[in-house]
């Protein structure tokens, strides 16, 4: 290994004296079709997400995004006292009613993620890292790493395919991990001012350990390797650590459900909650307990929101479970089908367990085209669960792989989706999807350890939002109108003042203000 850090410490020094001036940049845009355009970047352009500095006492500023021509267009605007215009709508603002605590927003270094930006230049690729995770970008503050392959690996793999090596003897990570995940995470980290919050998550045990002997279709880790199962996660949280990457979450098992269903076509394991809460309770918690690792939060469930309340409910009612678990992780594929409000009657049954959005995409669907280049219905369709999550006790909310090529791969299962950034290998350009700015409008105003706090929409026809107080004592509210016409806004705050503006038509817009 030594090599290799060697050869990580001379690419990022090399890289560091590349650093361009920090000069507010503008999108290049390029349309397709009718919807909406994509910002183009490459080694020697991208553009900036706008800084909100020090405002003045009465003093805001507008952040719009809109599927005619804007992406994050900068308003000054000033508060007018308390003013009653009859042609706005109203919004008020009251910051005496808190709620959640926000953790962040982020994506997933998947093996898919890494081998993507690694098609692009190295400045290219410093572009990439920065647009995410830099103070020029959205400031990502969370990402989610798989503990071996998921589909958006281009082979199915386990690190033991040592079929009987009980004492995990050869386990080892894969060259994935040395290309495609520990480099780019350690670089993202080195342009990020904060820690990023890291959170792991296996797709499947090795096929040994498996009822079905297969890492997909329906099957199940065998009892007699729980222990094993458990020892085999730890050991990945020491191999991350030798890079000095450490891990701030863990889920047991991405979509434990998915394992149930007869032909699943990639990367799986089944568990009933019964079976979780063994898993967690008897070896998980206790293993990462006496390894050191105890810090690592348990995230249960992992999966769609329509699980809720019966299976994160039964893990959390079985005695040797509960004290091991932080939280539980809700995957957005079935919302469509289950309303936000099961978020909130979990919360309220279990107020001392937090609910993070740990896995969206777009382009999922069997009728819909995997990647849709600058579709604006998709940064509607993200702001929109954003908010809805939001306001329904959720504190943050992760997309899935942080970057895929033009036909949304690669993934060995052929399960092709749409992701925020799509990188063009034979241009050395990468595309800034609405999903892009869809998740800055969040990620880059409100930072960790904002709360929620009260909003009142009069006119809540295709017009959703969500308001903070940062942690600097600023507030930050965002606002989506789906409809097709410029509205006049008047926003109420009690303890500021009155802001008149425009939402224009088909709009995401994030009002900071001092
Ligand atoms: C990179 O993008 C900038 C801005 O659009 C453009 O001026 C420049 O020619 C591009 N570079 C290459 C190599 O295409
Ligand atoms: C907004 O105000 C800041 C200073 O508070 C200034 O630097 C910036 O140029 C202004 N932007 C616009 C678009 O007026
Ligand atoms: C470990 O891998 C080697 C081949 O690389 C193999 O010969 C050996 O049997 C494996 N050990 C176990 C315990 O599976
Ligand atoms: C959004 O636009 C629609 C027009 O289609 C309008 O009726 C609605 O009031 C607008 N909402 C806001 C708050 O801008």
């Amino acid at each position: 290994m030594a090599s290799f850090n060697f050869f990580c410490t001379i690419f990022l020094v090399s890289i560091l004296v590349y650093r361009a001036v920090v000069v507010a940049k503008d999108c290049i845009p390029r349309h397709y079709g009718k919807s909406s355009f994509v910002c183009v970047c490459n080694a020697t352009y991208c553009d900036d997400s706008p800084m909100v500095g020090d405002l003045a006492a009465g003093q805001a500023t507008l952040i719009s995004s809109t599927k005619a021509d804007a992406r994050f267009r900068i308003t000054n605007l000033t508060f007018v006292g308390f003013s009653n215009s009859l042609l706005a709508n109203q919004i008020f603002i009251d910051p005496s009613v808190v709620y959640q605590k926000i953790i962040g927003f982020g994506g997933a270094f998947t093996d898919a993620a890494g081998i993507n930006i690694a098609k692009l230049s190295i400045l290219a690729q410093q572009n990439l890292l920065k647009s995410y995770f830099g103070s020029e970008g959205i400031e990502y503050g969370l990402g989610r790493v798989p503990i071996g392959g998921s589909d958006f690996s281009t082979w199915a793999y386990t690190y033991d395919d040592f079929p009987g090596d009980n004492n995990l003897a050869n386990f080892s990570l894969t060259r994935e991990d040395f290309f495609f995940k520990i480099p780019y995470i350690s670089w993202a980290q080195s342009f990020s001012v904060k820690p990023i919050k890291l959170l792991a998550s296996p797709w499947s045990a090795p096929a040994w350990m498996k009822s079905n002997g297969k890492l997909n279709g329906k099957g199940y880790l065998l009892q007699e390797y729980y222990q094993v199962w458990a020892e085999y996660i730890v050991r990945f949280f020491e191999e991350y650590k030798k890079h000095d990457l450490h891990f701030f979450a863990v889920t047991p098992q991405n979509e434990p459900a998915d394992g149930n269903i007869p032909d699943f076509p990639f990367n799986c394991m089944g568990w009933t909650p019964e079976q979780q809460a063994m898993f967690v309770g008897l070896n998980l918690g206790p293993t990462l307990e006496a390894s050191g690792f105890g810090s690592i939060k348990i995230l249960i469930m992992d999966d769609q929101r329509l699980l809720l309340p019966k299976w994160a409910e039964s893990v959390l009612s079985h005695p040797v479970a509960k004290k091991y678990v932080a939280g539980v992780g809700v995957h957005w594929y079935s919302d469509l089908f289950t309303p936000a409000a099961v978020l909130s009657n979990f919360h309220e049954k279990f107020p001392d367990h937090f609910i993070l959005a740990t896995e969206a995409c777009e382009g999922d669907k069997p009728w819909q085209p995997a990647v849709s280049l600058g579709s604006w219905e998709r940064l509607e369709s993200y702001a929109h669960n954003i908010i809805e999550d939001l306001n329904h006790w959720v504190t943050g909310w992760m997309d899935w792989n942080l970057a895929l090529d033009e036909g949304g791969g690669p993934n060995w299962a052929g399960n092709f989706v749409d992701s925020p950034i799509i990188v063009n290998k034979a241009r050395d350009e990468f595309y800034k999807q609405p999903m892009f700015y869809a998740l800055g409008h969040f990620s880059k105003y409100i930072p960790e350890d904002s709360v929620r706090i009260g909003i009142d929409l009069i006119d809540n026809s295709n017009f959703f939002g969500t308001a903070f107080k940062r942690p600097d004592g600023k507030r930050t509210v965002v606002l989506l109108n789906r409809s097709n016409e410029d509205k006049l806004i008047m926003l109420i705050d009690r303890e500021r003042g009155s802001l008149e503006f425009t939402c224009p038509a088909r709009s995401l817009n994030t009002v900071v203000y001092g």
